[in-house]
């Protein structure tokens, strides 16, 4: 029990890769907020993980909220009196994402398609509110999670740990659309910037930058042959990864065995960074 009596905080904690990190953790023995903008599917989240014989509580978030965010970390707190570990999962891929509506994320992805012969009006074209959606949710949301839970931590002043969710996009400008790659290059470097500003408070900041996983985010690469046939050539180990594989990740980052690490990026990926 790596991670016994302590208290998680997962935003996009009701599908893919937040699910998976909850579930992990509440395995090691912690206890779990779950927040999410969708209701429902969090609340199979807290079922699951009281199944697993331990504590969960659904917060309502829209991750770009202030107000929400803290409400959360205020959750925490109320509910079990610490908060030790963030992970912040919530996220989009374009500002009409819904996770789990296929249908609307292929009709994004088709209309990208349309653009294939013509990147730079693909470009021109990006809608200022389809820009700040992504914007505020990835990267807004992350740092207003931060915040809001670095405070708690710095109270209670025992080791904080917290976990971003960035991507190979951070990096790889071919790795996602205009707004989400500027997002987790952003959250990348929130990431860094807040490991030097809280490690005189004890607290731990390290990110994940997840290749392709299988999860509603990229359901509809299954859908477009060509589109997987390329993607599969990019990752040497020629299939998505799983969510429980960003899970272990973030439990490393979370436990002691990374105990000297902070303001890194771990590439879960397939081999996709080689070259
Ligand atoms: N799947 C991948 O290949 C991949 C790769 C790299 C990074 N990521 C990142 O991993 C994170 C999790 O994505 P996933 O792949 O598990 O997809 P997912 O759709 O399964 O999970 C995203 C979760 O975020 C929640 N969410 C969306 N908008 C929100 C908001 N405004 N407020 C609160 N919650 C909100 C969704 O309801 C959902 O539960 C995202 O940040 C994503 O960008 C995913």
């Amino acid at each position: 029990m790596q991670l016994h009596d302590q208290v998680a905080v997962i935003t996009g904690g009701a599908n893919g890769i937040g699910r998976a990190t909850a579930l992990r953790m509440a395995e090691e023995g912690a206890n779990i907020v779950v927040a999410d903008v969708q209701p429902e599917a969090s609340r199979e989240t807290v079922a699951a993980i009281e199944s697993l014989g331990r504590q969960a509580v659904f917060v309502q978030l829209d991750a770009a909220s202030k107000k929400d965010n803290e409400q959360m970390a205020d959750t925490a707190m109320s509910e079990f009196g610490r908060l030790d570990i963030l992970v912040t999962a919530a996220g989009i891929s374009h500002s009409n994402y819904d996770s789990g509506d296929l249908e609307r994320d292929m009709k994004f992805a088709l209309r990208r398609l349309d653009y294939l012969e013509q990147p730079a009006l693909l470009f021109c074209d990006i809608e200022l509110e389809d820009w700040r959606r992504v914007i505020e949710v990835n990267l807004t949301g992350t740092f207003l999670a931060m915040q809001a839970c670095a405070r708690p931590m710095i109270e209670q002043g025992t080791n904080g740990r917290i976990i971003t969710i960035a991507s190979i996009a951070a990096k790889n400008p071919d790795a996602g659309p205009t707004p989400y790659t500027a997002s987790k290059a952003g959250v990348w470097m929130l990431t860094k910037k807040a490991a030097r500003e809280l490690a005189p408070a004890n607290i731990r900041v390290n990110a994940i930058g997840p290749g392709f996983i299988d999860t509603n985010m990229t359901a509809m690469i299954d859908q477009i042959e060509d589109v997987k046939e390329d993607l599969m050539k990019l990752i040497p180990m020629a299939h998505k990864g799983k969510p429980e594989d960003i899970a272990n990740a973030a439990l490393f980052l979370a436990s002691e065995q990374s105990s000297y690490m902070t303001g890194t990026i771990l590439h879960p990926d397939g081999g996709f960074f080689t070259d």
